[in-house]
C-alpha cells in the first residue's frame, strides 16, 4: 500500500524533479563528477547499473565517461525522463522500469562492475526487510570484486541542525523541510 503511494508521487514528481537536485549536480557531467572519488575503481568500459536513476543525470554523466550504462527505476515517468535526457545528450543508455526486487528478472547474476543506488533512494524500501531484499538484489548483479555505491541522508541530523534545503530554479525559491524517518 505504501509502495503504491510512493510510486504515484514519484511519477508526479518526475516532471519537476530538478527542483530536488542541488545546484552543483544539475548537469550530467557535474552529477558524475560528484562521484569522482569512486569512479576510478571501475575498469575501462565498465558495465554500470544505476538502479534508482530518477531523471537520469548520473546515468547520462557516466555514459559520457565511456561507461556502458543501464538505468532502472520503479517509476515509469522517471525512466521516461532518463531516456529523454539520454537522447538529448546522444548517450547510449538502456533504460528499464524495474523496482529493486525485480532486477534479477532482467539481468543475470554478476553482470555489473558497479551498481549505483544514490540520492537517498534506498530509504524508500519498506522497513529493514525491504532494504535487505533490495540490497540482496543489487549484490547479486555485481561481479566479484565489483562496487556498490550507495548514498543516503540522515534526515534526523539535518532536522536537528534546524536546516532545510533551499533551491532556486529560474529565479523561484523552493524550501524542502525533511520529515523524520525511522530506519
Ligand atoms: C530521491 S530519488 C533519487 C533519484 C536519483 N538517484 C538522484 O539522485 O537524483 C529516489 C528514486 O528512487 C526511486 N525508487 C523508489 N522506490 C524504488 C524501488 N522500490 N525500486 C527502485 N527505485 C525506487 C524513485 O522512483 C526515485 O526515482
Amino acid at each position: 500500500m505504501t509502495e503504491v503511494t510512493l510510486l504515484t508521487s514519484y511519477d508526479s514528481l518526475a516532471e519537476v524533479y530538478e527542483w530536488l537536485i542541488s545546484d552543483a549536480k544539475l548537469t550530467p557531467a557535474e552529477f558524475a563528477a560528484s562521484f569522482e572519488d569512486v569512479l576510478g575503481l571501475a575498469p575501462p568500459n565498465a558495465q554500470v547499473l544505476d538502479c534508482s536513476c530518477g531523471t537520469g543525470q548520473l546515468a547520462v554523466g557516466l555514459a559520457g565517461r565511456g561507461m556502458q550504462v543501464v538505468a532502472t527505476d520503479a517509476s515509469a515517468a522517471m525512466v521516461r525522463r532518463t531516456a529523454e535526457l539520454s537522447e538529448e545528450h546522444e548517450a547510449s543508455i538502456r533504460t528499464v522500469r524495474a523496482d529493486w526486487q525485480e532486477l534479477p528478472d532482467h539481468f543475470g547474476d554478476a553482470t555489473f562492475d558497479m551498481v549505483f543506488c544514490v540520492g537517498n533512494s534506498l530509504h524508500h524500501a519498506e522497513g529493514a526487510g525491504g532494504r535487505v531484499a533490495a540490497l540482496a538484489s543489487m549484490s547479486r548483479l555485481l561481479r566479484r570484486g565489483g562496487h556498490l555505491v550507495l548514498t543516503s541522508r540522515t534526515w534526523e541530523l539535518v532536522r536537528a541542525r534546524g536546516s532545510a534545503s533551499d533551491y532556486v530554479r529560474n529565479g523561484a525559491r523552493f524550501s524542502l523541510t525533511p520529515r523524520t524517518t525511522r530506519w
